[in-house]
């Protein structure tokens, strides 16, 4: 556990410093790391545990004083009501001190496009000054870029080196787009391909068209969202798309793969 720690705070280190990870000395005092999450159906859940599982840290879930009910329509009423009257839903108090963690993985589920309401409750109570804050969600179509906007705001003193969001339809992808952090973070042991950026934006082709309506016809939601432009790169699994998308005027960046093969594509992230 101790050298867990050790390793991922020398991870963390060495990103800010973009050199490769070394061994810390055995004098430098040991660092702590904790997961710390909300979930209320537990998609967000097996996020957490996996990076407990994969980290070593300390793990432990926000709570509140009066639980939400998990019958969907339940929840979007309460919390539509919280966000519009802007309450704050009051929590238990957390077991863990977070004086003692100099990592958090800060864990939670998009609720109308940003973190969930009790998460607001606990940046407005916990002080995150000096902690390496890293993000990480599950939505439904929605990507993290609105919550760490948000994040950044309500706790300036927080350095946030990675984050990483992932579709509750894409669980089965959840393990790799973690890897991929933690790795690049230096806490996991591992090499992860070099993407390129995308190409720049241009009219989609005939094909290009194809993928993205074929993409969001999994999702009612994005019903009616036409593509506009696109940039792309070539990966060793497939094609990343990067579109813009429009719906009733508004305009939204769509993250769409198509795998090699005989796969669907499919997309990872709506930024709006
Ligand atoms: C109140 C509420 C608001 C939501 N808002 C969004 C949203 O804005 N964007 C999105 O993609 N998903 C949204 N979702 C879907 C959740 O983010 C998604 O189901 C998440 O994986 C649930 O996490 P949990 O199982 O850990 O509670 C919302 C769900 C609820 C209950």
């Amino acid at each position: 556990m101790k050298k867990l720690f050790m390793m991922l705070m020398a991870g963390l280190f060495i990103t800010a410093c973009t050199s490769k990870p070394q061994a810390q000395s055995s004098e430098e005092p040991t660092k702590k790391a904790l997961v710390l999450y909300f979930s209320v159906t537990n998609t967000t859940k097996q996020v957490a545990e996996y990076i407990q599982q994969k980290t070593g840290a300390d793990i432990e879930a926000i709570q509140l004083k009066e639980p939400y009910s998990t019958v969907y329509d339940e929840i979007i009423k309460r919390s539509g009501e919280e966000r519009a009257g802007n309450v704050l839903p009051e929590l238990l108090p957390l077991k863990a001190n977070l004086a003692d963690y100099d990592v958090i993985f800060l864990g939670y589920p998009l609720w109308f496009g940003t973190y969930a309401q009790p998460v607001k409750t606990l940046l407005a109570n916990v002080d995150f000054k000096g902690k390496k804050v890293v993000p990480f969600c599950t939505s439904g179509s929605s990507g993290i870029k609105q919550s760490l906007g948000d994040l950044k705001k309500a706790i300036p003193g927080a350095q946030i080196p990675a984050s990483v969001g992932v579709r509750s339809s894409l669980m089965d992808k959840m393990p790799a787009a973690v890897d991929r952090v933690l790795i690049d973070l230096g806490l996991m042991e591992g090499k992860n391909e070099v993407l390129a950026d995308y190409s720049a934006q241009q009219a989609p082709s005939a094909e290009e068209t194809a993928i993205f309506d074929a993409a969001i016809s999994t999702y009612p939601m994005m019903n009616g969202t036409k593509a506009v432009s696109v940039g792309s790169r070539k990966t060793s699994k497939g094609t990343d798309y990067k579109f813009v998308g429009e719906a009733n005027g508004a305009k939204m960046d769509v993250y769409i793969t198509k795998e090699n093969g005989d796969v669907a594509p499919y997309f990872t992230a709506v930024d709006r």
